[in-house]
């Protein structure tokens, strides 16, 4: 009885996000060309997610089954920056590959989103119209809120805001200004920059599917 309730109780969490602190096992890397970047790895539930901390600027991910993650490599903190990155990303299921970062007072977890798996956002999206990132591309603006999920200051309701590029690419350039001028314009605010990461990320839908998949990213 007891081993069905906690086989009950798993599964529950896996589906649904697990309350916690979104602190992430992260640290400055251990070779001189890793610790001029910040790698992050957050996850929960079930499934199988593998991130690795690569040299330089790169990194891989591989994943299946149930749960979540987000990982990735970047700055901490984040801000105003020219990112550029290359590499494959193959995602089967719920899934982001993101510039995507967290700002404190006030709390915002926040997505530049160039490719992506199955969207299945936790949460309905707003449309928040959408603006084009001189010689970067069109992104379609979204905002969303997360009540009583983790984040990087414990279990918390936030916004979340969200650029996605109308035309999915692997590689690029991304400038953080142009998205955080737009999400501005539309009356979207930032507030004090905590880290920022170029993140591959797989979920669970509610109700639904896991995620599967692998990428390789390097930040140039
Ligand atoms: C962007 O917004 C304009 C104005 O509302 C609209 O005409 C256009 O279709 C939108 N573009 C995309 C890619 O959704
Ligand atoms: C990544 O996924 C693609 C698509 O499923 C697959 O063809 C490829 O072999 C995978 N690569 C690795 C390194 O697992």
């Amino acid at each position: 009885m007891l081993s069905f309730l906690l086989v009950t109780l798993w599964l529950i969490s896996s589906v649904w996000s697990a309350p916690g602190d979104f602190l992430p096992e992260s640290a400055l890397g251990s070779d001189a060309a890793q610790a001029n970047y910040y790698w992050s790895f957050w996850q929960e539930g079930g499934g199988s997610h593998n991130c690795n901390n690569g040299a330089g600027g790169s990194y891989t991910a591989k994943w299946s089954g149930g749960g979540g993650f987000v990982c990735g490599k970047g700055w901490s903190p984040g801000g105003s920056r020219t990112v550029k990155y290359s590499g494959t990303y193959h995602p089967t299921g719920p899934g982001y590959l993101s510039l995507y970062g967290w700002t404190r007072n006030p709390l915002v977890e926040y997505y530049i989103v160039d490719a992506h798996g199955d969207l299945t956002p936790g949460e309905p999206w707003t449309a928040r119209g959408n603006f084009t990132a001189d010689g970067e591309g069109t992104y379609l603006l979204y905002t969303s809120t997360r009540v009583n999920k983790p984040s990087i200051v414990g279990t918390a309701t936030f916004q979340q805001f969200w650029s996605v590029r109308a035309d999915q690419r692997v590689g690029g350039t991304i400038t953080t200004s142009k998205h955080f001028d737009a999400w501005a314009r539309a009356g979207m605010r930032l507030g004090a920059h905590d880290y920022m990461i170029l993140a591959t990320e797989g979920y669970t839908a509610a109700g639904g599917g896991g995620s599967s998949g692998n990428a390789s990213i390097t930040l140039e």
